[in-house]
């Protein structure tokens, strides 16, 4: 094995469509119009000499190193910043040229110190290669005069270093922060020989307003800024080209190694999902696969208040299967079943749902997806046929208005954040629909047009509020509903939210958007342009989640907001396989590729390739197994890689349901708070440590590829195997492949997607399959996928949690960037340093009211429970409503949320909790026993 080199082309590709013909040294080339000489030499397998040029961005033309000559044109240009013309000859060797490059490297060399051998980037530094390129063999000045060799290095940023005194002031960090992250972090100030570059206003890294993602430093040509496992390590000999396990943007990247151990994550610039980019978590944030808390041996106890056993993997598994088989004797087939995980590979999705409905020989699995997406595989279902985004993320650069309801892409999805940043600096225009002034409101060069900040629980009121003002105002785009939709149907609805009472200045009073900011982000989404409408977890998280999802697709199909490049309806997903583990049958009622277990024909061909007899009726969800677990007809339960102990809702009804079971097994990397209540624990795997595949928010399907050995013995998948074999119902596979190739014939979304068909072309969209082989970027683009659109009546119902004397504030949920989810990985890294403790936000007026000051503890108390957190003042949420992360366990922000859930889904409404806030002189007395307890757990793990 050997590094993946991906060739730098020195300026992006271009876009345009009419090509233009030059001679390069005597050789023809045709390229697109608007490509420079820089990359259409390189294309042609020519390098001309460069430093401050990088095909992730513009060019800039500031080292001189590029320099060209063009037959009958004065001077010698540089090729980065000249594009192509027709016919023009270009020579880009001559004597004139070698001699001005060697010039240009001398003065650089004479300024930059000169310890190669010792340096971090010996081998990986563009500077010294450019210097043999250009055949530098003296420095004519010496080191007497002025220079910056002495200059401090900024080692505040936990993850790399920033040697200034190496810079050679090129600009490559600084437009990487610009133009790839959007961050504008980075400046270059004085002049001339006083440049310099700088984080903020001259401060350090840690301290500015850098959110490390990398780009400069993988920009650099030089070793000014470096990983600091580089420094600590050395160069990787080897890589390999896997998945980010983090969110659904599921960024490719090629693990850089050394033997068995990773230097660093680099992006590829390959990965259609990221084009080269990434954030600080799937970038920096992997230390946790090798952390110390890491559980390597199985155990198993028989009461959760014994201590855990250590026991070898035949015992574990033994144990687990005859305590399964004890209790299905005892108390029947259906009082066993399992749960999937969106953090775990299709495969492995596959496999835990398999092994549930052929070998515990019921339907009783779900997923976390239950606790986020749900309503969105309903929604969509609904309304278009199909429950995934309907756009691949390129699609964003064609659009013209952006719509983002309730979702933080700069913080939850932050690659994607910075491409629809980006979009946004070009010109499109943008409406905010969330009740915080997220950052995307206003971040560098990029300002909402409107902002709606509407209380939270109120989603389906404004955007019908919405439709109303385009059915009103006669902005329907008339003749693609008559030709794509259900015209009845459509009708029926345009009367529904034509009625007054949705009109934005009814709905105000209980929304709290005004009616004018509602009326305008109408009329823009509806004329200006391509509209393409971005959602999360603000949307489906509600008791109208599923309401919410079908009045966004009925505002895009009344626009004509589907089909095409530009627009579409997008759910951005939280977890890296959420998309498929919903793809992959993990709901009770749902086989692989969303057909309904009671679907005779569909059964059949499962139950004839997989040899034995399924159940029709839908098994469990989550909630349901909790509540027969209390009332004792549910005893077992199999939990691949979720807490649902941090990740559900009512945190004392789940724990009261997982207490009253007989045998839970937990299979993860770390004990988790669902561990405590579990009698077998099975070490998972990181996803260094496996293959299989992922598959985004854009329905790609990627690669993960093992970098490692499984560290506790196996992968996650060769578990279920063990298990499966144990419960006498073998499956039989050597390799995920194989698992692949029964995915692909056993549904039609996935017919033509197999490993080779990913090794070729790296990754593909479902549906891929006769119909659409090269897989499908953008759905319904001649028609809808159930054949007409159908626009649906979404009634807006308040949810069942109210604000009273009692509770008068509303807490809504989110996170932040560089913590992830219950932050079991990212707490496990130095991403804490940004995000130690979850805070509670709480506007000026609230916090005066209540005599809270910054930092103060405070106590947040709702009707299911109460805990004690630090406050943060902000205008950022409105008078009435606070708002919190939920990453730290010992906050655990589940405790306060009630058990209200989407009415078509059982979807948890996360994000809107009846609440007080009020002064706390710290942790609450459970709080403390939970710290202690996590202490002990880490002593004994590392012990
Ligand atoms: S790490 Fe990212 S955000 Fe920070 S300075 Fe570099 S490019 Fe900008
Ligand atoms: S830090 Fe690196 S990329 Fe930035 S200006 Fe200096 S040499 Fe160029
Ligand atoms: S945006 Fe998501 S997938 Fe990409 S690097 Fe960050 S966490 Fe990983
Ligand atoms: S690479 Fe063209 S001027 Fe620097």
């Amino acid at each position: 094995m050997s590094l993946v080199h991906e060739i730098d082309y020195g300026t992006p590709l271009s876009k345009s469509e009419k090509m233009v013909t030059l001679t390069i040294d005597g050789q023809e080339i045709t390229v697109p119009e608007g490509t420079s000489i820089m990359r259409a030499a390189m294309e042609m397998g020519t390098q001309i000499p460069k430093l401050c040029a990088t095909d992730m961005m513009d060019a800039w033309g500031s080292c001189r190193m590029c320099l060209v000559e063009i037959e009958g044109r004065n001077g010698t240009p540089a090729s980065c910043t000249t594009p192509v013309a027709p016919g023009i000859k270009v020579k880009t060797q001559t004597s004139r040229l070698a001699e001005i490059r060697k010039g240009v490297m001398e003065l650089y060399i004479s300024d930059h110190p000169l310890d190669c051998l010792t340096c971090a980037a010996n081998g990986d530094c563009e500077l010294q290669d450019m210097a043999g390129a250009v055949g530098l063999r003296e420095v004519r000045y010496g080191y007497e005069g002025d220079n910056h060799l002495g200059l401090d290095k900024d080692t505040s940023n936990p993850y790399f270093t920033f040697d200034t005194s190496k810079c050679i002031v090129c600009s490559r960090c600084v437009r990487a922060c610009e133009e790839v992250q959007g961050t504008f972090a980075l400046t270059i100030s004085g002049r001339g020989f006083e440049s310099r570059v700088s984080p903020g206003m001259d401060e350090a890294f840690f301290d500015s307003e850098c959110v490390s993602c990398g780009a400069c430093v993988q920009a650099c040509p030089t070793a000014t800024l470096t990983e600091n496992k580089v420094i600590e390590i050395g160069q990787p000999e080897h890589s390999v080209v896997t998945t980010c396990a983090y969110c659904g943007v599921g960024c490719a990247f090629k693990a850089e190694m050394r033997g068995e151990e990773v230097v660093r994550m680099v992006p590829y610039k390959d990965g259609k999902a990221n084009r080269g980019h990434s954030c600080v978590k799937g970038r920096f944030a992997w230390g946790y696969a090798t952390h110390k808390e890491r559980i390597l041996k199985p155990m198993i106890r028989s009461k959760i208040t014994d201590p855990w056993k250590e026991v070898s993997w035949e015992e574990a598994i033994a144990y687990t299967a005859s305590e399964f088989k004890r209790i299905q004797a005892k108390h029947g087939k259906a009082s066993i079943g399992g749960i999937t995980s969106s953090r775990c590979t299709n495969e492995e999705t596959y496999l835990v749902q398999k092994l549930i409905r052929g070998g515990f020989g019921n339907n009783n699995v779900d997923t976390c997806a239950r606790v986020c997406h749900s309503p969105t595989g309903y929604g969509l279902g609904q309304t278009f046929g199909t429950s995934a985004g309907t756009q691949d993320f390129d699609s964003v650069e064609d659009s013209d208005v952006i719509v983002v309801i309730g979702a933080n892409p700069t913080d939850g999805h932050p690659v994607f954040g910075s491409r629809m940043k980006k979009r946004l600096r070009e010109g499109a225009r943008l409406i905010v629909i969330d009740p915080r002034k997220t950052d995307i409101v206003r971040t560098p060069h990029v300002e909402a047009d409107y902002h709606l900040p509407l209380l939270p629980g109120t989603n389906v009121a404004v955007v019908t509020a919405l439709a109303h003002v385009i059915v009103t105002e006669g902005l329907v785009a008339e003749d693609y509903v008559r030709e794509r939709c259900d015209w009845d149907e459509f009708q029926n609805w345009a009367a529904f939210v034509a009625d007054p009472r949705h009109s934005p200045e009814a709905v105000e009073q209980y929304t709290g958007v005004p009616a004018e900011l509602v009326r305008g982000a109408a009329r823009l989404y509806a004329t200006g342009g391509n509209g393409a409408i971005y959602y999360g977890l603000g949307v489906t998280e509600h008791s109208q989640g599923s309401t919410t999802v079908m009045a966004i697709a009925n505002l895009a199909m009344a626009t004509g907001n589907i089909g095409r490049r530009g627009v579409g309806v997008n759910p951005l997903r939280g977890q890296n396989n959420v998309q498929g583990s919903c793809d992959m049958g993990s709901f009770p009622h749902e086989l692989p590729g969303y057909r309904h277990i009671a679907g005779d024909e569909v059964r059949h061909m499962f139950e004839e390739f997989w040899g034995v007899h399924l159940d029709k009726e839908p098994g469990l969800r989550i909630p349901n197994m909790l509540d027969a677990a209390v009332e004792g007809s549910f005893l077992g339960l199999y939990v691949q890689g979720e807490d649902i102990v941090q990740s559900d809702p009512d945190t004392k009804h789940v724990t009261a349901g997982l207490a009253a079971m007989e045998c839970v097994v937990v299979q993860d990397l770390f004990l988790n708070e669902t561990a405590n209540y579990a009698h077998v624990f099975l070490p998972g795997s990181s996803f260094l440590e496996k293959d299989g595949t992922f598959t985004n928010a854009e329905r790609r399907i990627q690669r993960v590829r093992k970098v490692m050995a499984p560290k506790a013995g196996y992968a996650d998948w060769e578990i279920t195997l063990l298990i499966a074999e144990a419960m006498e119902f073998p499956m039989p596979y050597e390799h995920p492949s194989q698992i692949m190739d029964e995915i692909a014939r056993l549904t039609p979304s996935f017919a033509g997607v197999s490993y080779e068909k990913l090794e070729r072309d790296g990754s593909v969209q479902w549906p891929c399959n006769d119909k659409a082989p090269e897989g499908t970027p953008i759905m319904h683009i001649d028609h809808f996928v159930r054949g007409k659109g159908r626009f649906m009546v979404t009634e807006y119902i308040p949810t069942d949690e109210r604000t009273g004397a009692r509770f008068p504030l509303l807490l809504t949920t989110g996170r932040i960037l560089s913590q992830y989810n219950v932050g079991a990985q990212t707490r496990r890294t130095e991403n804490s340093m940004w995000h130690e403790e979850d805070r509670l936000e709480i506007h000026p007026h609230d916090a005066e009211q209540r005599g809270i000051r910054e930092h103060d503890w405070v106590r947040l108390e709702s009707r299911s429970g109460s805990t004690s957190l630090r406050a943060t003042i902000t205008d950022r949420v409105a008078p009435g409503v606070v708002y919190t992360t939920f990453h730290h366990p010992s906050t655990q922000a589940n405790v306060i949320t009630t058990d209200f859930s989407d009415w078509a889904t059982n979807c948890p409404e996360y994000k809107v909790t009846a609440v007080q806030v009020m002064p706390s002189n710290g942790p609450s007395q459970w709080q403390e026993e939970y710290e202690a307890m996590a202490k002990n757990s880490r002593r004994i793990a590392a012990e």
